[in-house]
């Protein structure tokens, strides 16, 4: 593991040195002189006297240097039966014009935007856009319900909100202007105008502060770049924690281009001139980072598709687009894979397509089962790269280093820590454990760039929920081991986060959702484990003394009240109703005694339990 190994080493011997270096791909209109920030630790600023501008780096430059001609965005919408291609030069036509419409709508650096959009070019034009006036974008995933959207609004506080008349699922066409128009009902905070890309699939009813997309378009003048700090957000992604209330995760504009860059170079190997393909969602990180930014940064060709790997129009959908498109790497969920595996098993619609520019198959957002890895890699004759990561940090924590040292893939594990993360596993008591034994899964204080600086107007948030369990260190949520080899094993959440296809929710949102039914005196949600999803939520609900539904009608209503108030990608299907939830004598619900129990671990019955009988009950239901 020679370069990986010394690369490695000097990330974390010499952090200031490896990043300053790295920073030299990054056109700065003032270079930074001062690398990393210390001053404020446990926050830390990376580049904090450096000026840039992320949509200069991501479209002008590459305009500038000759690559003009190449197709930056290609969009492929298998739902709606178009493809559309935009070279950089047309991108930065889009882009700065649109820029423009922003600017006539008084945005200027550091409001907030948010933007629910499907996974249309305009999409990624509005966030480059927002980049380029040194606004502040928040996308919010198309499958939350107004509740959700609302809460989000509230807390990013945005000057304008950009949305489309619709999105388009495999089965139905999903109005996105009524559930835009009843968020802001909703929200205590205002935004000043509305932009709605009418689209042919289903025209909005436009209100008082909506403007229709197209037509400011028309008339807009293009703007130039404006130069911002190095620490100014570029976004604000909101995910879930333990809590209700959405975690506002700020990303910078310096240490995310620099880490983003090096990324792609040396994970995905993948440089100007590639065609590659982040089969996500602009709403997920995975779409902000992989879809949008990084492919950009390095002057790629990035395909925005708009469908599901299944049904749109058959299993053989993603072998279709590689092979059209001359897709160097794929990257996606292995939920996704899953999917295709059940449709096409022996993989016959494979034959149909000439995928021989594919030279590896990135997978993240949940565990890879050794099941899914072999028959990807069997089926595709690729190499399987797993990578684990999450919003906070923005870019892989540990993975196979494909552009630096394609190291001996392993099943069931990621990898090795990327340079720049040092990656340990602590026991409850915070000591490190040895190679084999399970853990927390933490990282050494400073996290790399392009990581979370801190939570959108909650330092104190972020201390508590992060910095605080382990004193020094990052506490990722995760549980996981390290191999002898130094291989990571990532085994799963040590809270109340669940991943559903590649989906991150809390149950805690949902339980709160479902606490609001008035037949319900307390709940408890679990992830329990799907063949294709990875994970399910599965509700446990007891009812108000006197209350007498049916279980069949009230585990309906539950399910809708989840839809309407966290949205359909909460995706609840099961509800259990139970005489009782196991707690503790001094009330507490065994959420964790439960989870375990879920996860198929013998958990040991806890010593201060309520009522054993309770627990015992249940088991059944929590091993499905
Ligand atoms: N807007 C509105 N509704 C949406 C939506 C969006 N952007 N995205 C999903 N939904 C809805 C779906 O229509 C579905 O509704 P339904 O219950 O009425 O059918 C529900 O939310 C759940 O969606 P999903 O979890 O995507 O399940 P699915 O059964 O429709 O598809 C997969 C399953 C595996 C095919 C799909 O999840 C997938 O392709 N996932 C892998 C890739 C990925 O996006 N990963 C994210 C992180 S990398
Ligand atoms: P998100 O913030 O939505 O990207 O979700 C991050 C969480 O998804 C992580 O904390 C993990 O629990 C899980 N996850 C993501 N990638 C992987 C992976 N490669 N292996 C195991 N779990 C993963």
């Amino acid at each position: 593991m020679g370069d990986y190994n010394s690369t490695y080493e000097s990330s974390l011997a010499d952090p200031d040195g490896f990043w300053a270096n790295a920073a030299e791909s990054i056109t700065w209109s003032q270079a930074p002189t001062v690398i990393l920030d210390r001053t404020h630790a446990p926050l830390y600023r990376w580049f904090p006297d450096g000026r840039l501008n992320t949509c200069y780096n991501a479209v002008d430059r590459h305009v500038e240097a000759g690559r003009g001609h190449q197709p930056a965005v290609q969009y492929v919408s298998p739902v709606t039966g178009t493809q559309r291609t935009l070279t950089y030069d047309q991108l930065l036509d889009e882009v700065s014009r649109f820029a423009g419409v922003l600017a006539g709508l008084g945005v200027v650096a550091g409001d907030r935007v948010v933007l629910s959009m499907p996974m249309v070019p305009e999409a990624v034009i509005a966030m480059l856009a927002c980049a380029r006036v040194g606004a502040v974008h928040s996308v919010v995933f198309g499958g939350f319900a107004a509740h959700e959207l609302a809460a989000r609004i509230d807390d990013a506080q945005p000057k304008v909100v950009l949305s489309a008349s619709c999105g388009i699922e495999p089965s139905r066409v999903v109005p996105y202007k009524p559930l835009l128009d009843e968020a802001l009902e909703l929200a205590d905070h205002a935004p000043t105008a509305c932009v709605i890309l009418q689209r042919p699939q289903l025209a909005a009813q436009m209100g008082v502060l909506d403007h229709d997309w197209n037509e400011l378009l028309a008339g807009a003048e293009p703007v130039g770049c404006t130069d911002v700090a190095a620490t100014d957000p570029l976004y604000i992604l909101y995910t879930s924690g333990t809590t209700g209330k959405p975690k506002g995760v700020v990303r910078d504009n310096g240490g995310h281009a620099v880490a983003l860059s090096w990324s792609m170079a040396n994970i995905y190997d993948i440089s100007a001139g590639d065609t590659w393909w982040a089969a996500s969602d602009v709403g997920w990180v995975v779409g902000h980072s992989y879809i949008v930014y990084a492919p950009l940064l390095v002057g790629a060709t990035t395909i925005v598709y708009e469908g599901k790997p299944v049904g749109t129009p058959d299993a053989g959908a993603f072998w279709r687009v590689i092979a059209e498109h001359g897709v160097k790497a794929l990257f996606t969920a292995p939920t996704a894979i899953r999917a295709i595996r059940k449709e096409d098993p022996e993989s016959t619609l494979l034959a149909d397509h000439d995928i021989s520019s594919l030279q590896a198959l990135f997978l993240a957002g949940e565990r890879l089962d050794p099941d899914t890895y072999h028959w990807a890699s069997d089926t595709l004759g690729v190499p399987v790269v797993d990578n684990w990561w999450q919003t906070e940090t923005g870019w892989p924590i540990a993975a196979n280093p494909r552009g630096l040292q394609p190291l001996p893939l392993k099943e069931g594990s990621p990898s090795v820590p990327v340079p720049g993360y040092d990656v340990q596993v602590l026991d409850g008591e915070g000591h490190p454990v040895p190679a084999g034994t399970e853990g927390n899964i933490v990282i050494r204080l400073p996290l790399p760039p392009g990581t979370l600086p801190t939570l959108w107007n909650a330092d104190a948030r972020y201390i508590n929920g992060y910095l605080s369990a382990f004193p020094g260190y990052y506490t990722t949520g995760d549980g996981g081991f390290l191999d002898d080899d130094g291989y990571l094993y990532v085994l799963g959440r040590t809270d109340d986060v669940i991943n559903v296809a590649g989906h991150r929710l809390s149950t805690g949102v949902i339980e709160a959702a479902i606490a609001t039914h008035p037949a319900v005196a307390e709940c408890a949600v679990i992830g329990v484990h799907d063949a294709m999803k990875g994970q399910i939520p599965r509700a446990f609900v007891v009812l108000k003394s006197g209350v007498d539904a049916d279980p069949d009608d009230l585990a309906r209503e539950v399910v809708a009240t989840v839809r309407e108030q966290v949205g359909p990608v909460a995706a609840l299907k099961e509800v259990v109703v139970v005489p009782g939830l196991p707690k503790t004598r001094s009330g507490k619900i065994l959420r964790r005694t439960m989870r375990g129990i879920a996860d198929g671990r013998e958990e040991p019955v806890p010593s201060t339990i309520e009522d054993v009988r309770v627990l015992e009950d249940i088991t059944p239901f929590l091993k499905g």
